[in-house]
Parts: structure tokens; C-alpha cells; sequence
């Protein structure tokens, strides 16, 4: 297994994988492969943080995406990143795929010089990667979440420290 950036060729497989991906999951608008395909547009999409996972044959089985946002509060903004969202081919899935893409993930945006990663996403999975509840950063999202469901990493020591606010999405993810 390979994990690279996407390019321009993959963007059918990728749109086809993300359908498939979510297609069963329950906590799911069935958009992601839509959404996907307006964050490439936006001022928010980072071409080498969009990363696909390819087998020996060439297809694509994984990919995963990281888009720009913000922190905002009264007086000041801060930039972050939202991951979302990561996409295993489910006979691929629970083979330590999309561990491999979160980490190559944080590797790279660290690389980059981004300081965290936001998300919303299932609270038994992401803590191994070693996510906290955004509530202990003083971080929280612009609508209703159950808490443990709100998570993020520092991608460096302090990367949200004297960081509160709330998360501002890009208006590609439709929300406010
Ligand atoms: C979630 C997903 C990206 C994980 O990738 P993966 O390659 O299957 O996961 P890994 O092999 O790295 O890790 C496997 C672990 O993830 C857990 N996991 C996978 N899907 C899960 C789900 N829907 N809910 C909770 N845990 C899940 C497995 O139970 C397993 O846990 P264990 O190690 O304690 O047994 C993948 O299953 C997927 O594409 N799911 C459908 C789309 C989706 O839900 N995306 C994430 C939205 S937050």
C-alpha cells in the first residue's frame, strides 16, 4: 500500500470510494463524497494534505482529507485544520488503514507548519492517535454536538494552548 497525494486522476475513484465508504454508516449525511469535491474548490483545500491510499494494482482504497479553518474568539482568530473526512473501501477497512492515513496526515501538516487538527468523529476511534475532547481546550463548534464527540490534536507542544474560541468551518462544509 502506497499513501500519496491525490491527483487530478484520482478524483473519480476518490468520489466513488467516499460514496462507498459512508454508504452503511449510520452517524452520515451520505454527502461526504459531495463535500470532497467542493473543498478541492476551496480557498480551504491544501492540494498535499489531500492523500489517497493505492494498492499494488494502482486502485484507490483510502483517502483522507485536511482543510483549512479557524479558531475564532472575541478578539482573536487562530488557523487550524478539520479532518474530514477519511475514507477506507470497507473490505480494506480494520487493517490499520485509516490509522496509516491519520498519521501520514499529521505528519505532513506538521511538516507544513500547522499546529492541530480539529474533528467530529466517533470517540473510541481517533484517541489512539492521540485526540482530546476539543472541551479541554476550551475549543467548541458553531452547533450541537454530544461532547466526546468534538476532538483534537496537538500537533506540537502547546499547538492549542491560549487557543479557545470556536471553530469556524469553511462555507463549503454548509453550515451557518
Ligand atoms: C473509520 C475508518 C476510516 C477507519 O479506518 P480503518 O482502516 O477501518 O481503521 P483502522 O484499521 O485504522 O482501525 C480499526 C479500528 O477502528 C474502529 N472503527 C472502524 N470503524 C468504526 C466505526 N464506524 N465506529 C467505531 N469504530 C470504528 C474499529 O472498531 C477498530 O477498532 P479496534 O482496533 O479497537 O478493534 C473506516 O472504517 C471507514 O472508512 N469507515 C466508514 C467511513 C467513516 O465512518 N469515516 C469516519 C467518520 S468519523
Amino acid at each position: 500500500m502506497t499513501i500519496r497525494q491525490e491527483e487530478k486522476k484520482d478524483y473519480q475513484q476518490v468520489f466513488e470510494l467516499t460514496e462507498e465508504a459512508f454508504r452503511d454508516t449510520e452517524q452520515s449525511d451520505h454527502q461526504e463524497h459531495f463535500l470532497v469535491e467542493k473543498l478541492r474548490k476551496s480557498e480551504a483545500f491544501i492540494p498535499e494534505l489531500s492523500l489517497v491510499a493505492e494498492d499494488e494494482n494502482g486502485k484507490i482504497v483510502g483517502h483522507i482529507l485536511f482543510t483549512k479553518i479557524q479558531i475564532v474568539n472575541d478578539s482573536e482568530s487562530f488557523e487550524s485544520l478539520a479532518l474530514a473526512p477519511v475514507s477506507v473501501k470497507p473490505e480494506f477497512q480494520n487493517q490499520g488503514l485509516g490509522g496509516q492515513l491519520i498519521r501520514e496526515g499529521h505528519r505532513i501538516a506538521k511538516e507544513l507548519g500547522y499546529q492541530s487538527v480539529i474533528l467530529i468523529g466517533y470517540e473510541k476511534y481517533y484517541p489512539r492517535f492521540g485526540y482530546e475532547k476539543t472541551s479541554n481546550f476550551g475549543i467548541s463548534f458553531p452547533f450541537e454536538i454530544p461532547e466526546e464527540n468534538g476532538m483534537a490534536i496537538e500537533l506540537i507542544k502547546d499547538g492549542l494552548k491560549d487557543k479557545k474560541g470556536v471553530v469556524k468551518y469553511p462555507k463549503e462544509f454548509g453550515i451557518d
